[in-house]
């Protein structure tokens, strides 16, 4: 049941990751899912970058300097955890979207496109076993020192992918979805 997904999948972070591979096939599928989001215009914003490999090495690397450069609050564990991350991970998606220039939809419905074509990924992921979370520290902006982005391109975050050992813990919210809503 897609409601039974919905509610199992949890955001699955590098330490719990266990040292298993995925495969180039379990990355294809999960990123065809992405390709279904909806779009207004149909736009198709989301553009990733696939560090699958020996890739991972540099990403962490480039993270922790471009961390130790720029940030005002330096911390050693902060560091360590951007160079050793990507490689726990088996795989990380750098999240990108770029606007149409033809279309000029706000900015916001292609982000908004661009986090639903995330959360098609991590349902994927998450009914094959394979956990996953998106991460968005700060420094996602230097993005385009270290990968090419196209006109109008822009980074979101960090989609790491891993598989994990046992059951996940069951999730939790602080409210239920009657506070959230008002009926008219
Ligand atoms: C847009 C977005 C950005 C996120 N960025 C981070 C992050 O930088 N660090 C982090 O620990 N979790 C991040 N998360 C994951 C959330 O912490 C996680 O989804 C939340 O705690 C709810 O848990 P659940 O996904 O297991 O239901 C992000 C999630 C979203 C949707």
């Amino acid at each position: 049941m897609i409601s039974e997904i919905i509610k199992n999948r949890r955001a699955v972070f590098p330490a719990q990751y266990n040292n298993q591979p995925i495969s180039k096939e379990e990355v294809l599928a999960i990123l065809e899912s992405a390709n279904w989001a909806p779009t207004h215009k149909r736009t198709e914003p989301w553009r990733f970058k696939v560090f699958h490999g020996l890739s991972q090495i540099g990403l962490g690397k480039f993270l922790a300097e471009t961390y130790k450069n720029t940030s005002e609050k330096f911390s050693e564990n902060t560091y360590n955890k951007f160079i050793e991350n990507p490689v726990k991970a088996k795989c990380v998606i750098v999240i990108c979207f770029q606007r149409d220039p033809k279309e000029s939809l706000p900015e916001w419905e292609e982000i908004a496109s661009t986090a639903m074509a995330v959360q098609n990924m991590w349902l994927a992921a998450s009914e094959m076993k394979i956990g996953g979370y998106w991460s968005s520290p700060g420094i996602i902006k230097y993005m385009d020192k270290f990968v090419q982005m196209e006109e109008g391109e822009r980074c979101l975050g960090f989609f790491y992918l891993g598989k994990y050992d046992g059951e996940l813990p069951e999730g939790t919210r602080k409210t239920s979805i009657e506070e959230k809503t008002v009926w008219m």
